[in-house]
């Protein structure tokens, strides 16, 4: 135990370092009362194993020990406590599910999170932002997140923000007036970014559906927000200039849009500001321009089963792009400059 304590370290995925007040805090409180009883059950069943293995140890003489067949009391007794405890550890358990799905509250900040084949679609239907893999949140504000899928099920990890939960193809029931989604209502209580994971086994690329939470304070977020609508447009040189006539007329627009432009595809992430985000290809890859030019040449070779064509490849239903090298280039410094 020492030893394998010696490799602890900087885990930024850590479960039991939750910074949500809320959520984390609640889903901890989960994990700590589980952690407590669990221990409970192991002293005493460690207890009586030790007190028996002591007490009726073979020595020389001793005449074998009375047998007993049944007994209504240990029964009763066992069954009960068995009991009790699990009532105490599902009580709590399911609270806090009800408590952390509930309808949006008044002032909440409302996230539609759209699970896909293998990346995160991120919507702010009040602010009119679109965009993927990288969940900018306000701190200190509830966030009411609205989950569903476009394709299987998915399920939302971020483990320092709290628990998972299931991301499921969107459900329209006959009768009801709009469709049913999964909610998460959390706050995240410090500035950071937080790596997430897709939780629930979705195809090839599923270890590959990473995301990223990005916490910052309410008038970065506002920052953000206006810069997401377009209000600064991106400087261009002439290779980005290039790259960008490229991307308007290559099949690159069938899937993709990027704000303010002709490109508003539906089917693949939304591209607006790609150059300000910190990955690529939903937490696979850092967002440099040797990466981002490797992507686009060869995204099936970096993620398995991916549904974007690469230059020699097709992918997702399109033929390959048959970008030249320099047109790749040119792509890659389009898109960087996306800030
Ligand atoms: Cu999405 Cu696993």
């Amino acid at each position: 135990m020492v030893v394998l304590a010696g490799c602890g370290g900087d885990y930024p995925q850590s479960t039991i370092d939750p910074v949500s007040g809320d959520f984390g805090s609640a889903i901890q409180g989960l994990y700590r009362l589980v952690f407590w009883w669990t221990m409970v059950i192991l002293a005493v069943v460690w207890g009586v194993l030790a007190y028996v293995l002591f007490r009726y140890r073979s020595r020389p003489g001793a005449p074998e020990p009375k047998k007993i067949r049944g007994h209504l009391g240990l029964e009763i007794g066992w069954t009960l406590g068995a009991a009790v405890i699990v009532v105490l550890i599902s009580v709590p358990t399911i609270q806090v599910v009800f408590r952390t799905q509930l309808q949006p509250e008044e002032g909440a900040l409302v996230v539609e999170v759209v699970g896909r084949q293998w990346w995160w679609e991120f919507r702010y239907p009040a602010e009119g932002v679109v965009t993927a893999n990288e969940l900018h949140l306000p701190v200190g504000r509830k966030v009411a997140l609205q989950l569903r899928s476009a394709d299987v099920i998915h399920s939302f990890w971020v483990p320092r923000l709290g628990g998972k939960r299931d991301v499921n193809p969107w459900v329209r029931e006959p009768d009801a007036a709009a469709p049913r989604v999964n909610r998460l209502m959390l706050t995240v209580d410090e500035p950071g970014i937080y790596p997430g994971q897709c939780a629930e086994f979705c195809g090839p690329s599923h270890g590959l559906m990473g995301m990223r939470v990005v916490a910052e304070g309410e008038a970065e977020f506002q920052e953000w927000v206006r810069r997401m609508k377009g209000a600064a447009p991106p400087q261009l040189g002439s290779l980005a200039d290039r790259g960008r006539e490229i991307f308007m007329r290559s099949s690159c627009i069938a899937c993709h849009a990027i704000e303010g432009t002709a490109a508003q595809g539906a089917i693949g992430p939304n591209l607006t500001r790609l150059g300000a985000r910190t990955t690529l290809g939903a937490g696979l890859l850092q967002n440099t321009r040797e990466n981002l030019i490797a992507w686009i040449r060869d995204p099936a070779s970096l993620k398995p089963g991916v549904k974007m064509p690469g230059v020699a490849e097709g992918g997702g239903g399109l033929p390959p792009t048959g970008l030249t090298e320099e047109e790749v280039e040119a792509v890659a410094a389009y898109l960087a400059s996306l800030e």
